[in-house]
């Protein structure tokens, strides 16, 4: 049920990069990997931004939520002096250039979907939507239009994932872009993990490595489901995690672990 790369750069270059920019793709892609994690939010007016904190303060200089400034305005937020002088004027990334960036370098996609408090329905909607109109050739090439569940074997690798911490932002995501692939994110893995990702018709389960048990993995992949991690940022860590069965995960330390470690 993981047709995807096993190490993916997080938030586009890890620790090399500010995070979530196109500097961090191209950082990521310099580094060897062909795959990225990023997170997605939307602006005032509905645009999706890559974005992982709903408030400025530690990327973007300022304070204020990020749901109150349009995409004009937040495109035009520098998100690289924080990281460093050598990457002052960097700035707010939009989805769609990351969308655009990947598919011309070939990169795959795990899109967390991460909305501001209370736009959770409306954010899942809205990258659904962009994301299925960006990969309509494909989807259409395979036949998927309709957006039957997916059964193993038939999910194409060359699809994003969308992940998300926020349920109801799958649930959107699903009824607007139903043949691109969903994993549910969650910090601890909780009793009803199985409902939830029934319910999701979800492919994977996307968890913190801190609260996994070897029990928790063989569990979830012997249900047939792709397990992935986040965030391994040291090799033996890698090592541990992948012998209890662990399909994938994604990684800070781009320097330390290489898209092609086993
Ligand atoms: O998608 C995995 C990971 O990125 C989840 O945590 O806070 O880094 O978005 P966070
Ligand atoms: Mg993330």
């Amino acid at each position: 049920m993981w047709p995807y790369p096993k190490v993916i750069a997080h938030r586009g270059g890890g620790t090399l990069a500010p995070e979530n920019t196109i500097a961090a793709m191209r950082c990521g892609l310099d580094h060897g990997f062909r795959a990225v994690e990023f997170d997605v939010m939307l602006s005032r007016d509905a645009i999706p931004v890559a974005m992982h904190d709903p408030h400025f303060g530690r990327t973007v200089r300022g304070a204020g939520n990020v749901s109150d400034f349009t995409a004009d305005q937040l495109l035009a937020m520098d998100a690289g002096t924080w990281f460093g002088p050598g990457f002052a004027g960097e700035p707010v990334a939009a989805f769609r250039q990351i969308l655009e960036f990947c598919r011309r370098n070939q990169v795959w996609m795990n899109i967390e979907i991460k909305p501001a408090p209370g736009f959770e329905r409306e954010t899942g909607t809205v990258v659904a939507e962009m994301t299925r109109e960006f990969f309509a050739a494909e989807i259409a090439a395979k036949g998927m239009a309709g957006g039957a569940a997916l059964r193993p074997g038939e999910i194409d690798p060359t699809l994003p994932l969308f992940s998300s911490f926020s349920f109801d932002a799958l649930v959107a995501a699903k009824a607007a872009a139903p043949e691109i692939p969903r994993g549910y994110l969650v910090d601890r893995i909780a009793a009803d993990w199985r409902s939830r990702l029934a319910e999701l018709e979800a492919i994977a389960l996307h968890t913190n490595h801190k609260h996994l048990s070897p029990g928790q993995a063989k569990e979830v992949t012997q249900a047939g489901y792709g397990l992935f991690c986040y965030t391994v940022n040291t090799p033996e860590r890698a090592r541990e995690i992948l012998s209890w069965g662990v399909d994938a995960f994604c990684t800070d330390r781009i320097d330390l672990i290489g898209a092609d470690f086993c």
